[in-house]
């Protein structure tokens, strides 16, 4: 029947007692895996946004999400050319992944290649892509032995096949993990997020021309994770260069001028420390916040 993959969602509604939460769903016809994962997030998404309701705020970030900058200025600092940086990156991802698993963190962001990296040297994009392949091939199974799920979020179309195939096996092996979500954005662009985000809602909704936020949200490529509670950006520079504008809204900002090769789990904690010091007040008062704090 081809309303059968859809109404397990009613099933669960009723069973569930929110079948009041149902509504109209476009789904009735005959829904792809992919759409009915969305149309259920979009009903009883998990996760609070930070603009509609006020979510949580752990005392460790449960979602953290970095841009790893100032690779080549690491590597130009040494008389090493700038892809030895970039190596070196490497080996910080590998003891922050490890960091975030000992402190509990739930959701780990990693910005490694925008949608704007393409604009540098040819030999430099075809390095990182090399260096993203070997990582891959020699992470993955690490990760799955350690309860790490790997997701990676961007416009995949551009790259080589083969490196799509690997994403999707690393993706699919690592699907059931629960430690720690590992996310590599690569080729991934905020802007592009929203604009591929929208085109999917306005598809699921023919016809419409008003929208929510609630209607938006779980098109976008992380609609699987919380809103990050800290951001970090290495290197130096403070800007946001296009990453996660939608989920940022209400995130604490970090900014160090440590180079990502020498960032380490120490910093990690100062960053964390740096997090903790904050009140985080979605809108509200600072009186509120305490007030809220006293009552809990
Ligand atoms: C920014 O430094 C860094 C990048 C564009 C690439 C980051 C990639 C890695 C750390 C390695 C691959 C990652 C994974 C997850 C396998 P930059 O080159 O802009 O440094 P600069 O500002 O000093 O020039």
């Amino acid at each position: 029947m081809a309303a059968e993959g859809a109404c397990v969602l009613h099933a669960f509604a009723r069973r569930t007692g929110q079948a009041s939460l149902i509504g109209p769903f476009p789904i009735c016809g005959s829904p792809a895996p992919g759409d009915l994962f969305t149309a259920i997030l979009a009903r009883f998404m998990i996760f609070k946004s930070s603009t509609t309701a006020v979510p949580d705020a752990p005392k460790v970030p449960r979602h953290i999400a970095i841009i790893m900058d100032g690779n080549g200025r690491w590597a130009t600092k040494r008389l090493l050319p700038r892809v030895a940086g970039h190596v070196k990156g490497v080996d910080a991802v590998r003891k922050i992944v490890e960091s975030c698993v000992e402190r509990g963190v739930e959701y780990l962001t990693l910005f490694a290649f925008s949608s704007e990296n393409w604009r540098r040297p040819a030999d430099e994009v075809s390095y990182l892509m090399s260096l993203f392949v070997s990582a891959l091939e020699r992470e993955v199974s690490k990760m799955h032995a350690n309860n790490i799920r790997l997701k990676v979020v961007g416009d995949l179309s551009r790259f080589d096949p083969k490196l799509q195939d690997m994403i999707a096996n690393a993706e699919r092996r690592t699907a059931g993990n629960t430690r720690l979500t590992v996310s590599v954005c690569a080729n991934y662009g905020g802007r592009w997020d929203i604009m591929q985000a929208t085109s999917k809602m306005i598809a699921a909704n023919p016809g419409i021309t008003e929208f929510t936020e609630e209607m938006l949200a779980p098109h976008l490529a992380m609609a699987y994770a919380p809103e990050p509670d800290l951001f970090i950006r290495t290197g130096g520079e403070e800007r946001i260069s296009n990453f996660l504008l939608w989920q940022l809204a209400y995130s604490e900002l970090y900014f160090t001028d440590t180079f990502w090769p020498d960032f380490s789990p120490a910093s990690l904690d100062t960053a964390i420390a740096s997090y903790q010091s904050r009140e985080r007040r979605f809108g509200r008062t600072g009186e509120q916040v305490s007030n809220n704090a006293k009552k809990t």
